[in-house]
């Protein structure tokens, strides 16, 4: 089938390389001039694993094209995508002016049928939106152009996107024409082979499943960071807590793991669009602003446990940082906990030493210049003239280091571990102070020695 997808970002790249793999002939479309020019070249914007060999071989094999001329991908067409950012307005609720501002686009240049699909998170309403944009300006061209506007939200995760987008756990698809939802059923077909994962739905329903489905991941989150924090005061271990529960399979082993909060692109800003979009029609959310109360705090908390333990003193402290992206297998940078946790760091007066495999350039990029902040070359690097270290992301390359190395390379023998991925005894073991979330040591309790 022919497609263009309007936003290469991460959502918009990884579905153009997925259906140019399984024989569709893709066009994906940008209004970033260096965006387009790099992936012309072969360079690929963002880290995430697999994607640079799937996007290179069908560039390479012609099936997979990137550009920033909107009329020739239009024209070109059956399906539409519309992947653009959906990032928060002033006010917390999805600022929609990338997705309409394609919509006009499509009304300006289509003058043939077409399935336009809007990928992008969007707010309940959204579809009826790009469907009255797009044919307010096919009306003041005066041209008849039949189209459909389809819901057809996102789940991919970042850092397994790529086998997401080829092995969905779902493909949810709004729409009450049967002709929009054929032509994506064989679209889809090859992703939906094993067994149905199509759910078909009305627009307004897909809409919202986008927004539930995030809004419970986040819940999940500051719910166990709520527990970690009780764990932490009554001397009880969260991550013994965390296998108790989640063996339990009403309640089930993942997403249950306390940390710093959680970030990147979607969670914190969907879980406030949502609450924007239920204020709008009157009601408030009471959860969802718990949720959000809950991982406010959860940012500041490996900040509060250094801080604690250095008894507020920081000024000319070195601190190590393990990661940077607000999770692993990403470099994605956006709305990462470890930017609060840098700017506590330097307001206290300390200096940073921070080494994340992948997000170097990223974390530069939105960090800036900075006299007290250096990126090191690898893990050891970072531990240069550190006093202590942080663990701020849950990359498998820091799980299991030589601990006894780590204890002469540190001035001040402490860990702060951030998600909980070593094992306290064999940290303290080498003669490091451990301190991990909700692991019942953050408060001194002797008997825990
Ligand atoms: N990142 C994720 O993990 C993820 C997962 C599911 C859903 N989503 C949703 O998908 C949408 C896209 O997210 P993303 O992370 O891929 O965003 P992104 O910021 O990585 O990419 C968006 C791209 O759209 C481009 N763009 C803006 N206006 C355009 C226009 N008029 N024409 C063409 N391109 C244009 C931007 O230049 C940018 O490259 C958002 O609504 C997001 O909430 C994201």
């Amino acid at each position: 089938m022919r497609v263009a997808i309007f936003g290469t970002g991460y959502v918009g790249l990884v579905t153009g390389a997925c259906l140019a793999e399984v024989g569709n002939q893709v066009i994906c479309v940008d209004i970033d001039v260096a965006k387009i020019e790099g992936l012309n070249e072969g360079r690929i914007p963002i880290f995430e694993p697999g994607l640079e060999d799937l996007v290179e071989r069908n560039r390479v094999s012609g099936s997979l094209c990137f550009t920033t001329d909107a009329p020739t991908a239009i024209a070109f067409a059956d399906i539409i995508f519309i992947a653009v950012g959906t990032p928060p307005d002033e006010d917390g609720s999805a600022d929609l002016r990338y997705v309409l501002g394609v919509a006009r686009e499509i009304g300006e240049h289509l003058a043939h049928y077409a399935v336009v699909v809007n990928k992008s998170t969007v707010p309940v309403g959204t579809a009826d939106k790009v469907r009255a944009g797009l044919g307010k300006v096919l009306a003041e061209r005066g041209v008849e152009v039949e189209f459909d506007v389809v819901s057809n939200p996102e789940f991919l995760k970042e850092g397994d996107a790529v086998k997401d987008c080829m092995k969905p756990d779902r493909i949810v698809i709004g729409s009450d024409s049967a002709r929009a939802v054929r032509a994506l059923k064989q679209l889809y077909a090859p992703f939906n082979r094993n067994h149905e994962r199509m759910v078909l739905m009305d627009e307004r329903s897909a809409e919202l499943t986008k927004y539930a489905a995030n809004a419970m991941l986040a819940t999940k989150i500051s719910f166990m960071n709520e527990l970690a924090n009780i764990a932490e005061r009554v001397g009880a271990d969260i991550e013994s807590v965390r296998v108790g529960i989640g063996s339990d399979p009403r309640i089930g082993y993942s997403f249950i793991y306390p940390g710093i909060g959680y970030g990147g692109s979607c969670f914190p800003k969907d879980v406030q669009a949502l609450g924007r979009t239920a204020g709008q029609v009157g009601y408030s959310t009471r959860i969802l602003d718990a949720v959000e109360a809950v991982n406010y705090d959860q940012k500041g908390k490996l900040f509060e446990l250094i801080a604690r333990h250095f008894e507020g003193r920081l000024a000319g402290r070195t601190i190590a940082l393990w990661g940077l992206s607000f999770k692993p297998n990403t470099d994605d940078m956006r709305e990462a906990p470890s930017r609060t946790l840098i700017k506590s760091l330097l307001e206290a007066g300390a200096k940073i030493r921070a080494f994340d495999p992948e997000a170097r350039e990223e974390a530069q990029r939105v960090i800036g210049e900075h006299a007290d902040v250096v990126f090191a070359d690898d893990a050891h690097d970072a531990l240069n003239g550190a006093d202590a270290l942080a663990i701020v992301t849950e990359w498998k390359v820091f799980w299991s280091p030589d601990f006894a190395k780590l204890a002469d390379a540190l001035k001040e023998k402490v860990v702060f571990d951030g998600r909980n991925i070593f094992d306290p005894k064999a940290v303290e073991a080498a003669g490091i102070a451990y301190y991990g979330i909700g692991r019942g040591r953050s408060v001194a309790r002797p008997e825990f020695a």
